[in-house]
C-alpha cells in the first residue's frame, strides 16, 4: 500500500480512512515508548522477550504491533515473532535518520483532537478549550513535555535550518537574533556559515537555559543567549531578527504583539525581520501541509497563512514587506523592514 496517493473511492476505503486515528496512535505510543529500540537490527522477538525487556502488557502490545504490520512498519513472522521493516527502523532514536522524534503527540496533544467538535462551533483551540491555557504554558509546567517538544521542534528543524541559513540574506547584517529559537539550530547553522557574523537566540527562560552553556562553550562571545517572552519588550537590539516557525502557533492579534515587539527591538531603518514560514499557495497545497494546518489550530489556536495575509500583519505591526524568498525547501522567507 502506498499513501503517496490519498484519494480514495470505495467505501471500505472511507471506513478505513475514519478508522485510521487508531493507526496514528498505535505508531504514536510506538514512537513515544521508544519499543523499536528494544529491537537489535533485523532480529526478531516475540512480545514475551519485549515485555520482558520494557514493562508492558504483552496483549496489547501484541495488537499494537499487528495494527502496524500491514503498513509495512513491523512484520509478523510465522513463529508469532515480531521483526522491524526498514521503514520501521527509522522509528529507532539512534537511527541516522530517525523519525521518533517527528512522530509526536503526546497525550495533552492527542486530547485536543477529541475536542474538534468545540473547534468547529467556536474556532477555539482544542487544547485551551480542554486545559484552561495555551499550549505553551502548559507544557512549561511539565518538563518532560517541554524536553520533548524541543527535541521534535530540533528534529522537525534539523534539515531546513541548512537551506534557510544558505538562501537568508545577510546583506551586511552584524548581528542575527533568532526570536523563538527552540534550541538554537538555525542560528548554528548560520554562524557555521557566515564565520564574520555574531548571533543571539531568544525563547521562553526553560527552553534557553538548557542549550547556553553547550552553545557558549561552542561559540563564545559569537552567541548571546536571552530569555523572556515575545510579548514583552525584547532584551536587546539587532539589526537582524529571525521568527522562524513562530507566527503560525499563533493567531492574528497575538503574531501583531510579537511583530510590534520585534519592530521595537530592530536598531535602525535598515535592520530587517526573517519570518520564515511554509506558506498557504491554495488548491496545490500539500495533504500533510493541510493536516498541520489543522493541527496548529487545534493545539495553538495558530493558522498557516499565505504571503499576502502575512504582509497585512507586518503593516499592521509597522513594518513594510521588503521581498519574498523562495528556497528549496517548504520553507519561504519574508524580509521585512521598518
Ligand atoms: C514551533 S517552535 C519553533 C522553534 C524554532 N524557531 C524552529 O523553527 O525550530 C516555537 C518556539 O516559540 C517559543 N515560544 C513560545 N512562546 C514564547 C514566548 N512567549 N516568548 C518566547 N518564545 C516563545 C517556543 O518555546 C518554541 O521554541
Amino acid at each position: 500500500m502506498s499513501l503517496s496517493n490519498y484519494k480514495i473511492s470505495s467505501e471500505q476505503d472511507l471506513r478505513m480512512l475514519g478508522n485510521m486515528f487508531v493507526v496514528s496512535r498505535a505508531l504514536h505510543v510506538i514512537a513515544e515508548q521508544k519499543i523499536a529500540d528494544l529491537f537489535e537490527g533485523n532480529q526478531a522477538k516475540s512480545v514475551e522477550e519485549l515485555v520482558k525487556q520494557q514493562p508492558m502488557s504483552a496483549t496489547a502490545l501484541r495488537k499494537i504491533l499487528r495494527v502496524l504490520c500491514p503498513f509495512g512498519i513491523f512484520k509478523e513472522n510465522a513463529d508469532g515473532t515480531f521483526s522491524i521493516e526498514e521503514i520501521g527502523q527509522t522509528l529507532k532514536s539512534n537511527h541516522s535518520s530517525s523519525m521518533r522524534d517527528l512522530l509526536f503527540c503526546e497525550d495533552c496533544r492527542w486530547n485536543s483532537f477529541g475536542q474538534m467538535s468545540q473547534t468547529l462551533q467556536t474556532g477555539e483551540a482544542g487544547f485551551s478549550k480542554l486545559y484552561k491555557q495555551e499550549y505553551f504554558d502548559y507544557i512549561s509546567k511539565h518538563s518532560n513535555l517541554q524536553a520533548r517538544f524541543d527535541d521534535h521542534m530540533k528534529a522537525v528543524s534539523a534539515k531546513e535550518d541548512l537551506i534557510i541559513a544558505k538562501y537568508l540574506p545577510l546583506e551586511n547584517r552584524d548581528k542575527i537574533i533568532d526570536v523563538g529559537a527552540g534550541k538554537g539550530g538555525l542560528i548554528r547553522a548560520m554562524l557555521e556559515k557566515h564565520p564574520e557574523i555574531v548571533g543571539g537566540i531568544f525563547d521562553l527562560k526553560d527552553v534557553v537555559e538548557q542549550e547556553s552553556k553547550a552553545l557558549s562553550k561552542k561559540y563564545g562571545k559569537r552567541l548571546e543567549v536571552f530569555s523572556g517572552s515575545f510579548f514583552d519588550p525584547l532584551p536587546f537590539k539587532s539589526d537582524g531578527l529571525i521568527l522562524k516557525r513562530v507566527l503560525h502557533d499563533w493567531d492574528d492579534a497575538s503574531c501583531i504583539q510579537i511583530l510590534s515587539r520585534c519592530r521595537e527591538a530592530l536598531s535602525d531603518s535598515s535592520a530587517k525581520i526573517y519570518v520564515i514560514e511554509s506558506l498557504v499557495k491554495g488548491e496545490e497545497d500539500p495533504a500533510l501541509f493541510r493536516i498541520f494546518d489543522l493541527l496548529l489550530l487545534t493545539v495553538f489556536g495558530g493558522v498557516e497563512r499565505s504571503a499576502e495575509v502575512y504582509e497585512s500583519l507586518f503593516s499592521q505591526a509597522g513594518l513594510k514587506t521588503q521581498k519574498l524568498i523562495s528556497t528549496n525547501s517548504e520553507m519561504s522567507i519574508l524580509v521585512a523592514s521598518k
